[in-house]
C-alpha cells in the first residue's frame, strides 16, 4: 500500500509515521529526513538541500524527485511506502502520479493533517528531534527521555530550521506552493482530511480508523 501523508509543517507527518509505517508494513520515506541525513554525512545532496532548508524554502523539485524515484526502486519499497512531506509542490505530485502510473503502482490514500496555525508555532518551537532515526519528541507534549526511545541514541537535538524566523519560511512556502497540491491529490486518490489536533494516540486512532487498520 501507497500512503501519502499531507500535512502543514508540525502538524504531526513525522509523528505519526512511525508506527504507521510499521502497522501498514512498509518503509517510511521522508524527504526531510533524507535531506537531513545526507547533510550528517557531507554528501554534495545534502549541502545543496541544506541551502535551501535553512530559509525554509523547498528544495528544488527536479532534485527531490530524483532521490524519491532513488528511494521507491529499493527493494523494500517495491510493495509500497508511507511517504512523509512529498509530494509538496504541484509539479512533484504531478510527477509522482505519472512515476507510479508508469511503474505500475498507484497511491492508495492520502493523509492530511489539519491543524490551525497558533498550534503549529507551539509545537514546531518546542520540538525536538532525535538526529539519529529522526523520531520527534515535545517539551510540553511528548518529552524526551535521556534517550531516544526508538533508538536509544543519546542526540536529541532541536532542529535548525525550528526557529521563529525559519518557521515562518516554511509556513509561506506552504502556503504558496504546498497547499495546492491537496486538491490535485484528491481528484484521483482516496483523500481522509482528519482533524491533526488532540492527543497524539487520538490523532493516531483517526488515522487507523479511516484506514480501516
Ligand atoms: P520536513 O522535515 O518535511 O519538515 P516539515 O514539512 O516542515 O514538517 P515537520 O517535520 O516540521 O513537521 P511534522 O508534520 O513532521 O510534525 P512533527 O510530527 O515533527 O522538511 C524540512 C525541509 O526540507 C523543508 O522546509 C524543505 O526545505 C525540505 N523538504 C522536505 N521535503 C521536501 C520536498 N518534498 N520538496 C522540497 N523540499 C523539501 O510534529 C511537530 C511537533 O509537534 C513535535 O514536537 C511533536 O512532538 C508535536 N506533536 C505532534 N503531534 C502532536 C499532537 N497531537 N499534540 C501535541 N503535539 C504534537
Ligand atoms: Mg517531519
Ligand atoms: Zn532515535
Amino acid at each position: 500500500m501507497n500512503v501519502l501523508l499531507f500535512g502543514p509543517p508540525g502538524s504531526g507527518k513525522g509523528t505519526q509515521a512511525k508506527d504507521l509505517a510499521e502497522r501498514l508494513g512498509v518503509p517510511h520515506v521522508a524527504t526531510g529526513d533524507i535531506f537531513r541525513k545526507n547533510l550528517r554525512e557531507g554528501t554534495a545532496l545534502g549541502q545543496l538541500a541544506n541551502s535551501f532548508m535553512k530559509v525554509g524554502a523547498l528544495v528544488p523539485d527536479s532534485v527531490t524527485c530524483d532521490i524519491v524515484a532513488d528511494r521507491l526502486m529499493q527493494p523494500d519499497a517495491l510493495d509500497g511506502v508511507l511517504l512523509d512531506g512529498f509530494p509538496r509542490s504541484v509539479p512533484q505530485a504531478e510527477w509522482l502520479l505519472g512515476w507510479l502510473a508508469s511503474n505500475g503502482r498507484r497511491a492508495d490514500a492520502v493523509i492530511s493533517l489539519e491543524v490551525p496555525e497558533a498550534a503549529i508555532l507551539e509545537r514546531i518551537t518546542g520540538r525536538r528531534t532525535c538526529s539519529q532515526c529522526g523520531a520527534t519528541y515535545h517539551v510540553v507534549y511528548n518529552p524526551p527521555g535521556a534517550t531516544c526511545a526508538k533508538c536509544g541514541s543519546n542526540e536529541i537535538v532541536q532542529r535548525k530550521d525550528d526557529s521563529a524566523e525559519v518557521v515562518q519560511g516554511r509556513l509561506t512556502a506552504y502556503a504558496r506552493e504546498t497547499a495546492a497540491v491537496l486538491p490535485l491529490l484528491r481528484k484521483s486518490v482516496a483523500t481522509h482530511d482528519l482533524d491533526g489536533t488532540g492527543e497524539i494516540a487520538a490523532v493516531k486512532a483517526r488515522i487507523f480508523a479511516a484506514l480501516k487498520l
